[in-house]
């Protein structure tokens, strides 16, 4: 019998319920608001960059921290946001998806033993891109709101109690996956009066931050006072242009924290896909000046606002969402024991595929009972969503 054994750190992973779930979504013929990507084409302006700089031959390796380009193209949209303008040379990263700066990150700036605070749920990939840089993730809960109440929130004194010797650091998403939440202003200054008392990293995951509702304001850690030489801010050009398999992620922050994230990414992926890049550059600079955020922004307001509709008339009552590309829906008065098994009920015999947030729970019983649906959607596939949820409804 052999003694060769897959390493320790992996073996617990197994599948995700995403794949589960869309495996079923598949096999039952189900519409599928599981999973968080658009089922419509990115702009074609967009693709039509990526197409010219293939027939261009930008085939080979890019430089390994980014296309200058790109790397400026990122920093003008922080200047044209009214943040801060990051110095594009040191400042900015560029790596393959959101995906990889946050497992680079967690390589870069955690030592083995060092805990990292974590809101739950989270997306994820946190948990096993801490445990695999050898650190403990120490979460705090957020709290889904009591009826009539605008937002999930977190306790503060939970928060306080977190802080300890071991902290290194905090990882924070605003807009926030699964939730939805934007965390506000206040919020945000206690978090960074906290790192700044235990002097604790923030690496922050804004992937949503274009995608804002119902007036909520999407503000980057980093630019509270104090807060940039501490914070690595992680962003990604998917979800902003609906090219979610583009995977052209960066990382915005002080010299000292992309020169250690630069040290991880150059062993893991070195360099990024270059015409995608190209395009990435030339989306951003366009879209400084062609109304792109406005209307995209309406576009996805639109899908939201559809997507709750149908949910509240299907009797799938839902949570306020203000940011990111989901809605949660209560699902504690359909009988089910579980949202998982609520989950494979409603993509197998009705035909919508939802995700079970307690995949984003270290304890998954500890799940409140609640069901996550992507509103980034055709109208027509929210439409045909709503046609089978009308049957739970009558
Ligand atoms: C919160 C969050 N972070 C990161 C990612 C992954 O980003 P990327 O596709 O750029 O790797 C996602 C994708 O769903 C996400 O929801």
């Amino acid at each position: 019998m052999s003694h060769v054994r897959v390493a320790a750190r992996v073996s617990g992973f197994g599948t995700s319920i995403f794949a589960e779930i869309s495996a079923l979504a598949l096999e039952c013929g189900a519409v599928n608001l599981g999973q968080g990507f658009p089922d419509f084409a990115g702009p074609a302006w967009v693709k039509q960059a990526a197409a010219e700089a293939i027939a261009a031959d930008m085939n080979q390796y890019a430089p390994y921290q980014g296309l200058p380009r790109l790397r400026e193209a990122i920093a003008a949209t922080w200047r044209a946001q009214g943040w801060r303008e990051p110095d594009p040379a040191h400042e900015v990263t560029v790596t393959s998806g959101a995906t990889e700066a946050l497992f680079a990150a967690m390589q870069a700036l955690i030592d083995p033993g060092d805990e990292v605070i974590v809101f739950e749920p989270f997306y994820d990939a946190y948990v096993p891109d801490i445990t695999m840089a050898g650190g403990a993730p120490r979460l705090v809960r957020l709290h889904p709101p009591a009826p009539g109440a605008p937002a999930w929130r977190f306790d503060p004194d939970e928060l306080r109690a977190a802080f300890g010797p071991r902290t290194r650091l905090l990882l924070l998403n605003t807009p926030h996956n699964p939730t939805g939440k934007v965390f506000s202003r206040a919020e945000l200054e206690l978090i960074a009066a906290l790192c700044i008392e235990h002097d604790v990293l923030v690496v922050t995951d804004e992937v949503y931050d274009q995608l804002v509702f119902d007036g909520a304001r999407h503000l980057p850690i980093a630019t509270l006072p104090g807060m940039w030489e501490r914070t690595l801010t992680i962003n990604s050009t998917g979800k902003t242009f609906s090219v979610t398999g583009w995977k052209i992620g960066y990382a915005v922050g002080p010299a000292w924290l992309n020169q250690a994230l630069r040290s991880a990414h150059q062993w893991v992926t070195f360099a990024t896909a270059t015409p995608l890049q190209v395009a990435a550059a030339a989306a951003l600079e366009s879209a400084l000046t062609n109304g792109y955020y406005a209307q995209f922004r309406a576009e996805y307001a639109r899908r939201y606002q559809v997507l709750r509709a149908i949910l509240d008339s299907a009797g799938l009552p839902t949570l306020p969402t203000e940011g990111s590309y989901f809605i949660m829906v209560d699902i504690s008065r359909t009988g089910f024991g579980s949202d998982a098994e609520f989950c494979r009920w409603l993509t197998r015999e009705v035909g919508v595929a939802a995700i079970p947030p307690s995949a984003f729970y270290a304890d998954p019983a500890s799940a409140p009972l609640l069901a996550r649906f992507c509103f980034a959607k055709r109208l027509e596939t929210l439409q045909a969503a709503g046609e089978r949820l009308g049957r739970l409804g009558a």
